[in-house]
């Protein structure tokens, strides 16, 4: 076969089977830039659903996919689960939003609380975004140190305090084991950059020396452990938040993803006890939110009962009733069960796609934490964002097409997808059977 020919072949199809998403797509470019957000595009255009049920999607040409995405790993029940709909219908009853606490909003707090040991208090925003921006600025205002740390590689939402050495161009990104803070998107405060102090994920010995020579300035650590995405480091989360309390810096664990993992979050799989905790993406069953908690003597800054302490949050939409009711629904799903389920699924698809890709001549690996995965063209599972950018990424969109076109629907990247209660272990494995037809049919044209 030449060079390019299926690979081609994959594009031509895809604009043979996808009419209606390409007049949707060319409606909405016209008043939004680009198509509704950023994530969404992918070339030439991105598939527009019409529904979703379970674990299957329905596209706007009335084709069923196995959604492995799930909207950005934050569908964990599957689309329409009867309970979360009901929760939602049941609150919508009592109308949408009413201008006070409906006291929803306290259910899902206990019910967090509940489940995270580190959380004694929580509040809840629109977005992770939302609950970083204001948990980096607790940890600035009570620790009264103006600088934070973030890891290389660090995606923690869009603002300036984090949009910092999240993917950035190695010529800029400087010594692996001393990053450069490079500033991620045009637009920022000039001086954004240098607030931030990057640390090389993985590596104890790095990090504890640019957390030394920072100390005296840091408020917080913010660490996500990219379930999924990278490989886990052995002993380096305890290592991180022992450094941490050392030295008098919070830390700060976002588990927007990561609390996909387990009842207690990834917190509890390591044994860290972080000082506060972001969330966002399940804990809103579907509709956007962010949740940011911890230590009561930390988050009760915020409570300004008695009259102003100089800390605030609050928001128009902040715990959103109907957000509030789903995401109440949605954990209460979430029993220790369906973690085993989700697990065991996790574990039968690492052990067919190490089975497929050793089929395959080129270097192919994939990270699996729980129910969360991703695939590489890499030799060896990627433990921290220099070795993610080694990888080849050239035959991601042709995977992401022919995987599409056997009735997958992944993330474009092959990074970050997520598996979901309402999948057998036949999709499971019909999914690794694609990963190998996709692979097969794409590799066959040697290159990228
Ligand atoms: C680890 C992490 N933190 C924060 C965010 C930001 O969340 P949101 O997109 O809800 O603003 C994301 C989004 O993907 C994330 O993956």
């Amino acid at each position: 076969m030449a060079v390019g020919e299926s690979q081609s072949g994959i594009m031509d199809s895809y604009l043979d089977a996808t009419p209606r998403s390409r007049v949707a797509h060319e409606r909405s470019v016209a008043v939004m830039p680009g198509g509704a957000k950023g994530a969404y595009h992918y070339a030439p255009y991105p598939v527009f659903f019409e529904s979703g049920d379970g674990c299957r999607l329905v596209d706007v040409e009335g084709r069923t996919l196995v959604d492995c995405a799930n909207h950005h790993t934050a569908q964990i029940v599957g689309h329409r689960h009867p309970a979360v709909m009901a929760a939602i219908e049941a609150q919508l009853k009592r109308g949408v939003v009413l201008g006070g606490p409906t006291g929803v909003e306290t259910e899902l707090a206990e019910e967090l609380c509940d489940r995270v040991e580190s959380l004694e208090r929580v509040r809840f925003c629109n977005s992770g975004t939302e609950a970083t921006l204001h948990a980096i600025r607790l940890a600035r205002g009570v620790t009264g140190r103006p600088k934070i740390a973030k890891f290389e590689g660090g995606y923690h939402g869009s603002h300036d305090a984090v949009e910092i050495s999240v993917a950035p161009p190695l010529g800029e990104a400087g010594d692996p084991l001393a990053p450069t803070a490079v500033p991620g998107v045009v637009g920022m405060a000039p001086a954004a950059a240098e607030d931030v102090v990057i640390l090389p994920y993985g590596n104890i010995d790095a990090v504890t020396g640019i957390v030394e020579s920072h100390a005296a300035e840091l408020a917080c650590i913010l660490l996500d452990p990219k379930a999924g995405m990278l490989a886990p480091v052995d002993g380096f989360a305890v290592a991180v938040s022992e450094l941490a309390r050392e030295h008098g810096i919070l830390l700060v664990a976002d588990e927007v993803v990561a609390f996909r993992l387990a009842r207690g979050g990834w917190q509890q799989t390591v044994g860290v006890t972080p000082d506060l905790t972001t969330f966002g993406k399940l804990v809103g069953g579907g509709f956007p939110i962010g949740a940011f908690g911890g230590r009561a003597d930390l988050m009760d800054r915020l409570d300004t009962r008695a009259g102003p302490t100089g800390f605030f949050q609050s928001g128009t939409f902040s715990a959103h009733p109907v957000a509030m009711a789903a995401g109440l629904a949605t954990l209460k799903q979430l029993t220790p069960e369906a973690f085993e389920r989700l697990d065991r699924m996790g574990r039968q698809l690492e052990s067919g796609l190490t089975a497929v890709f050793g089929r395959h001549e080129i270097p192919l690996t994939c990270v699996v934490a729980g129910s969360l995965f991703s695939l590489y063209f890499l030799p060896d599972p990627p433990r921290c964002y220099r070795d993610l950018v080694a990888g080849e990424r050239g035959w991601n969109s042709p995977v992401f097409h022919s995987l599409l076109q056997q009735g997958y629907f992944l993330s474009h990247s092959l990074a970050m997808n997520a598996l979901s209660l309402p999948m057998e272990s036949g999709d499971v494995d019909g999914l690794i059977a694609a990963v190998d037809s996709s692979l097969e049919r794409v590799l066959s044209d040697g290159q990228p």
